[in-house]
């Protein structure tokens, strides 16, 4: 029906140009009557690739010029690393609705170090200029033969019937580039820690040792337990003494994992959780249980189970991790990544299914993550625990501190070398404005490199179709309901942390609902210790399958409101208070947190009886 077609695209450029005329008063700021004819003019995507030192890189781009009229565009490039680029032409002009081939030319050193990132920021202005200028960032990795690190599976030793981790915070220096020492700190190693491996039911006890020469914690993220076991900023541990948690664990198959969490206050003797972490002190815990090892999911670790700590660093010339004030302030963001604190590191894949526990370590910064050929992966767990199904996608983003399982089928690709990719040149304002935005929040950029080896015996070949059988908790029968406004500068209902003061007291046995509502100009992850939450609502839509599982972090987007609820049960404690907050640690630690307390029926009445 050729008349229809016709049709429906005339009322789809009726719209599109609405959409122009909106887009273009908002970004001018005056009536839509009043566009400029050359205000909309478009570039394909940021480009990324893998680059050998001295090598020339090559990127192709498309300007098209979506403008009513004729335009005339002058172009520029510029590289963050002093490295040689140029742009083919230089002026191009245009009829309205015209395209042309751009071409940028990077020049790679030839004593560039394996790992270095470097982003070509292309600039189209008009003739005459009418602000904003088009930009597009390519990126070039150069690869290194690294062997992507796997931490060490710990899993913990069976003592008087408790099974016991014993962990020891440490300073020390890593070669991250060659012929460099960075100083950094680790768990029981130079940086990040071994991966905790617990089973669901067990009789738990650690032993942490602070070797730092400063007051630090150390949190277990995401496990359900006692409060004065939580590792928060009033469990301090002093340095040389050792802190000796312990529980059952009641949590599920999930991913978890644990980070100093201690509050830079007065008369206090530590840097703070944001600077402990970028050091290096984090580290998994993988949750195993009958149910889900019984699902016959890829699960022999550092075969065809993966952790995968994503982790941006800004370095000194020395090496050097460049220090808050170095970065000029604000949030810890950086130009290279770190995964598993190898930059650029290849991992040796078998072709069958293969399940990576993804964490983002990040102090601040937001991953887009895909494969570099597009390839659909499975996500099959969120933080706390698996999915009831397996959600097939090619992205996958995460916020600081939120974790995600997914499993990639790569029975095809025997002898391939696939990229995995933040694809943050998709992400939108809404989780980064552009005045805070940086390079790596506009561009798309290689994190590591996956080698496809041949396959193992007894392989994984496919999925379950269920995973899980987590039910929905009843909205109906939440007793309290609040609110949590975030606001910049970093404060959580206008207020800022204070150790001293308890900002909610909730009761034993009840559900709650709490309402994130983000009224900055960024987005928030916003983490709440202890039990487990679930996602009912974004902006009053219920959220896709991939977000109905259990969450301890959730990224609000600026205009956005988001509801959880929340089961505080097993653990009342009116002296111990559990943390909610920012997982952003620069806003974590500029007091973007709270604490609340969860106590029993009469510890809530009985005081005010007594009066
Ligand atoms: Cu991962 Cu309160 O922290
Ligand atoms: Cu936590
Ligand atoms: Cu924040």
């Amino acid at each position: 029906m050729p008349g229809r077609v016709s049709l429906s695209l005339a009322l789809t450029a009726l719209l599109l140009a609405n959409l122009v005329g909106l887009l273009a008063w908002s970004q001018a700021g005056r009536p839509a009557h009043a566009i400029p004819p050359h205000a909309i003019h478009a570039f394909d995507s940021s480009q990324m690739a893998m680059v050998s030192a001295g090598a020339l890189q090559r990127y192709t781009h498309t300007l098209r010029n979506e403008s009513g009229g004729p335009q005339t565009y002058n172009l520029s490039v510029a590289s963050n690393q002093d490295w040689t680029v140029t742009v083919l032409p230089t002026t191009l002009a245009l009829g309205s609705g015209q395209s042309a081939e751009v071409v940028v030319e990077l020049s790679v050193p030839g004593d560039a170090p394996p790992g270095r990132m470097a982003v070509s920021t292309l600039t189209a202005r008009t003739v005459p200029p009418s602000p904003p200028p088009l930009t597009v960032k390519d990126t070039a990795l150069v690869q290194s033969s690294s062997s992507l690190k796997v931490p060490e599976a710990l899993p913990g030793e069976l003592i008087d019937g408790q099974r016991t981790y014993s962990l020891t915070m440490q300073r020390s220096s890593t070669e991250f580039w060659p012929g460099l020492q960075t100083p950094t700190s680790g768990y029981n190693g130079s940086f990040l820690g071994p991966t905790l491996v617990m089973t669901y039911g067990e009789a738990v006890a650690l032993h942490v040792t602070n070797q730092l020469a400063e007051q630090t914690t150390t949190h277990w993220h995401g496990l359900h337990l006692p409060a004065v076991m939580d590792g928060g900023p009033h469990q301090l541990i002093e340095p040389g003494e050792t802190w000796r948690p312990y529980f059952t664990l009641l949590d599920r198959a999930s991913t978890m994992w644990y980070h100093p969490h201690p509050h830079a206050h007065e008369g206090g003797n530590t840097s703070g959780t944001g600077t402990q972490v970028y050091r290096g002190l984090a580290g998994m815990i993988l949750v195993r249980d009958e149910a889900s090892n019984a699902l016959g999911l890829p699960q022999r670790y550092g075969l065809d189970e993966f952790p995968l700590i994503v982790q941006d660093r800004n370095f000194n010339p020395d090496g050097s991790f460049q220090t808050l004030e170095e970065q000029g302030g604000g949030l810890r963001k950086g130009d290279h990544f770190l995964i598993n604190g190898t930059l650029a590191g290849i991992l040796q894949v078998p072709a069958q299914m293969v399940r990576f526990h993804l964490l983002n370590g990040s102090n601040a910064r937001i991953y887009n993550l895909g494969l570099g050929n597009d390839q659909p992966f499975y996500q099959i767990g969120a933080d706390g625990g698996l999915l009831n199904e397996p959600f097939e996608r090619t992205r996958l983003h995460l916020g600081p501190g939120e974790r995600a399982e997914i499993v990639v089928d790569l029975a095809a690709m025997e002898g391939q070398t696939i990229h995995v990719v933040s694809y943050n040149d998709e992400l939108q304002s809404t989780y980064v404005p552009n005045p805070i935005a940086d390079d790596f929040d506009r561009a798309n950029f290689i994190l590591f490199t996956l080698d496809v080896t041949a396959q193992t015996a007894d392989p994984i070949t496919s999925l379950p179709a269920t995973l899980n059988d987590v039910a929905r908790l009843d909205s109906s029968q939440a007793g309290m309901r609040r609110t949590l406004t975030l606001t910049i500068p970093p404060s959580i209902n206008n207020t800022t942390f204070d150790m001293e003061v308890v900002n909610i007291t909730t009761t034993l046995g009840t559900l709650e609902i709490w309402s994130m509502v983000n009224l900055s100009e960024e987005a928030h992850p916003i983490h709440i210790h202890d039990a487990q939450f679930q996602i009912l609502s974004r902006n009053g839509v219920p959220p896709e399958a991939h977000e109905m599982g259990w969450k301890d972090t959730v990224l609000v987007k600026t205009g956005e409101r988001v509801d959880v609820i929340k089961s505080f049960h097993d653990f009342a404690d009116p002296d111990a208070p559990f943390m909610y907050h920012c997982h952003i640690l620069e806003h974590e630690d500029s007091g973007m947190m709270g604490q609340y307390i969860t106590v029993r029926h009469y510890q809530l009445y009985l005081p005010l009886l007594l009066r």
